[in-house]
């Protein structure tokens, strides 16, 4: 978080954090697939106090022609947070945290994505964050993920998205806005997940500072995370095709 600062918060008391969790629990997630009638896919998600939804459309014909690939899909990932999206009020349009954001989702989504199934075609991923409450670009990964299922793209995998902190000398699964504002590092993962098990690390970022012992706790404590929301990813996206064929048969 670019806003950090470092302040006496205390972060931890009597063992627990602020929001009575234990450290290694994640936010409560509530996905919903399928929310938007005009997108090919669509994501409503929820991650604590985060509120995104992801909308996929394509593969579909690029334009500009000149951005076409002759060999394979191109994807394009947009991360926008609303202008009522955080406390003060977000200046509508790209910025330079944005533009950052979306590019390394992007690189994430492509690590899935069986591109060269589509050339000269596009994959647009649309995010937008409607409340924001620390970790949105992982939330945004995880709408992402479940979205471009339901639009039935073909990938490789999924992509499950959480950041750890160290806040108050401990690390933290899934950090909210208090520990990622005044912890004293902010490490964001996304996995790349195939056959229910973590394949590759498909995005790392951190910014604040932890030994290398922590490091390696914390992407211990991420994966499980990440596993954690993959089955959450899993089971929302069975929910929505289940019963439409249960419906299916119902009706015939
Ligand atoms: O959201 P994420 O943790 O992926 O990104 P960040 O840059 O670490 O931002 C952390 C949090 O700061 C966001 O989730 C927002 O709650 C808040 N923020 C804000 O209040 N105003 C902004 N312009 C950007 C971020």
């Amino acid at each position: 978080d670019v806003n950090r600062v470092e302040s006496e918060m205390q972060l931890i008391v009597d063992g627990k954090r602020l929001d009575g969790r234990a450290f290694d629990e994640l936010r409560p997630i509530k996905i919903k697939v399928g929310v938007l009638k005009r997108a090919d896919g669509s994501c409503y998600l929820e991650m604590g106090r985060n509120k995104v939804v992801a909308a996929v459309y394509g593969p579909r014909e690029v334009h500009p022609r000149h951005l076409q690939d002759p060999v394979q899909a191109v994807v394009r990932y947009r991360y926008n947070m609303a202008p009522f999206s955080v406390e003060e009020r977000k200046r509508p349009g790209p910025d330079r945290r944005s533009v950052e954001i979306s590019k390394v989702s992007r690189e994430a989504i492509e690590a899935v994505v069986m591109k060269e199934l589509f050339p000269r075609s596009g994959i647009d991923v649309f995010v937008e964050v409607l409340q924001a409450d620390a970790g949105s670009r992982t939330a945004c990964l995880n709408a992402a993920s479940v979205a471009l299922v339901d639009a039935g793209v073909p990938m490789r995998g999924m992509i499950s998205s959480v950041a750890v902190a160290k806040v108050d000398d401990v690390l933290v699964l899934d950090p909210m806005k208090e520990e990622d504002n005044y912890g004293q590092a902010d490490i964001p993962f996304a996995f790349f997940i195939r056959n229910d098990k973590i394949e590759s690390i498909a995005l790392l970022q951190m910014d604040g500072r932890v030994s290398t012992d922590e490091f390696k706790q914390a992407l211990e404590m991420a994966k499980k995370g990440a596993m954690e929301i993959y089955k959450m990813q899993k089971e929302a996206i069975k929910a929505k095709y289940v019963v439409e064929q249960e419906e299916e048969v119902d009706e015939s």
